[in-house]
């Protein structure tokens, strides 16, 4: 039987309530408003295949990498990766994959908890029957939000305030209630919402635009992406679910655990793609809008529905708390490995590691009004805080992550964490992490940085 080390931070009661908390942590802004918004931006179908494809081949193998460093480790990323690597005579420089993580976490955040203060404002139009029934109104609505900072700062502060409160209590007490309720109803409403749409809307243009690959709309930049929005949208590659791992018991099985997570979380992306695209075709919104697009889409629909207002108000909050179980994902790693290495308690570590994200926030959303003309290469602070941690970030954390795994970690530690996995499905994961993951994502790193023309101008010379 593996290893019989315990978590100084807690345990899931049961296997359901660990693939809740790690559903609730996977599933989130990532699906609703990120999804469809790139989606948008790289043309559709084709890119909405080379997702799924990287949530499968790579996502899913990954997934089973980091639960497992996580329930052997039993500590948080940095030190989980310290003991994992010591145990096996290795160097102690793996360690990095814990401290780019804590940095890729602190960087998402801050971006993460100004959306989800979109959010939450979205509740208050809904109450304040404020959501506008046609396109323009509903732009101005949305930018009249995001062009004041200190309304985005109010509902930036509301948000961390709300995820330090959980952290500071103990994440598997804090989030049980939560999960158990509110994520299956989250799901219900999309179905709602996804059959309004599909019959008010241009069901015909959605569907064709979200699975008919046309694949000459496809560009090499897309590909990457692609791959960082698979880890972003599975909360792979910085740690996060290597802590929920720390807290799994010994006896649940990690490969069909992460089966169901990944399966769950793409099937509300694509609900959340169905919700949206009709909407966006059958009332002339771009799909280049870009991040505002799911809020001024969403908003359209409701207010245009019977009973808009209440069904605004009830999703609206439902996205509020799918975004804070997910960000409570962000927050847990580094204040996990602040109790462990400095002593300090949760309360003190979540308010601390919170309050600097609650900061980095501030300059993310001032980005879109006082600081909007600072944008050095064409990206604004926000714009570089998202693209640096999902399209480099991640995808280098997972890179990390499968070559640990799969060419160093130590046969013994593999099978006493694995076991039970019929031998087939072990070798099929086996060679995705080994080969596939890692391959994968450095051919994509290559390609979409314009690296490849300097490597065949290389071996050309
Ligand atoms: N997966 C979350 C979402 O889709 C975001 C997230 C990314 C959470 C990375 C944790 C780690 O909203």
């Amino acid at each position: 039987m593996g290893s019989t080390r315990e978590s100084l931070h807690g345990q899931w009661s049961s296997k359901w309530v660990f693939i809740l908390a790690a559903a609730g942590s996977a599933v989130g802004l990532g699906n609703i408003w990120r999804f469809p918004y790139v989606t948008g931006e790289n043309g559709g179908g084709a890119f909405v295949l080379v997702y799924l494809v990287c949530i499968f081949l790579i996502g899913i193998p990954v997934m089973i990498a980091e639960l497992m460093i996580g329930r052997r480790g039993r500590r948080s990323p940095i030190n989980a990766m310290r003991l994992l690597a010591s145990e096996d005579g290795l160097s102690s420089g793996w360690t990095v994959i814990g401290y780019m993580g804590i940095f890729s976490g602190f960087l998402i955040l801050s971006f993460y908890s100004v959306v989800a203060g979109w959010s939450l404002a979205y509740i208050s139009y809904s109450v304040s029957g404020d959501l506008a029934s046609d396109l323009d109104s509903s732009r101005a609505v949305f930018e009249a939000l995001t062009s004041s900072a200190p309304r985005l700062a109010f509902w930036h502060t509301l948000f961390m305030c709300l995820v330090i409160f959980v952290v500071s209590n103990g994440v598997t007490r804090g989030l049980e209630r939560a999960v158990k309720i509110l994520m299956p109803l989250l799901f219900v409403s999309l179905i709602a919402m996804v059959i309004y749409a599909l019959l008010v809307g241009d069901a015909y243009k959605a569907l064709t635009y979200l699975f008919y690959p046309d694949f000459s709309k496809l560009s090499l930049d897309a590909l990457i992406v692609a791959v960082g929005q698979a880890f972003f949208s599975l909360s792979l590659g910085m740690g996060a679910l290597m802590i929920y791992g720390s807290y799994l018991p010994q006896e649940v099985s990690i490969p069909s655990t992460s089966v169901i997570v990944g399966l769950v979380d793409s099937l509300v992306a694509i609900l959340a793609g169905l919700a949206i695209f009709p909407i966006v075709f059958g009332y002339g919104l771009e799909v280049s809008e870009g991040p505002g697009l799911v809020f001024v889409s969403l908003a359209i629909a409701f207010a245009n529905m019977p009973f808009g207002d209440i069904f605004g108000f009830v999703f609206f909050m439902l996205l509020s708390i799918a975004a804070w179980t997910s960000a409570i994902s962000l927050l847990e790693p580094v204040v996990a490995w602040l109790i462990e290495t400095k002593d300090w308690s949760r309360p003190k570590s979540s308010l601390l590691s919170g309050g600097i994200i609650w900061m980095m926030g501030l300059a993310a959303l001032l980005s879109f009004n006082e600081w909007s003309e600072f944008a050095p290469f064409g990206k604004n602070i926000f714009d570089w805080a998202e693209f640096v941690s999902t399209s480099v970030l991640l995808p280098a954390g997972g890179l990390l992550i499968s070559i640990f795994v799969g060419w160093r970690l130590s046969m013994f530690t593999l099978s006493e964490e694995l076991n039970g996995l019929r031998s087939s499905l072990y070798k099929a994961w086996y060679v995705l992490v080994k080969y596939l993951a890692p391959l994968g994502v450095t051919l994509v790193f290559i390609e979409s940085s314009g690296l490849r023309g300097v490597i065949l101008g290389f071996f050309a010379s």
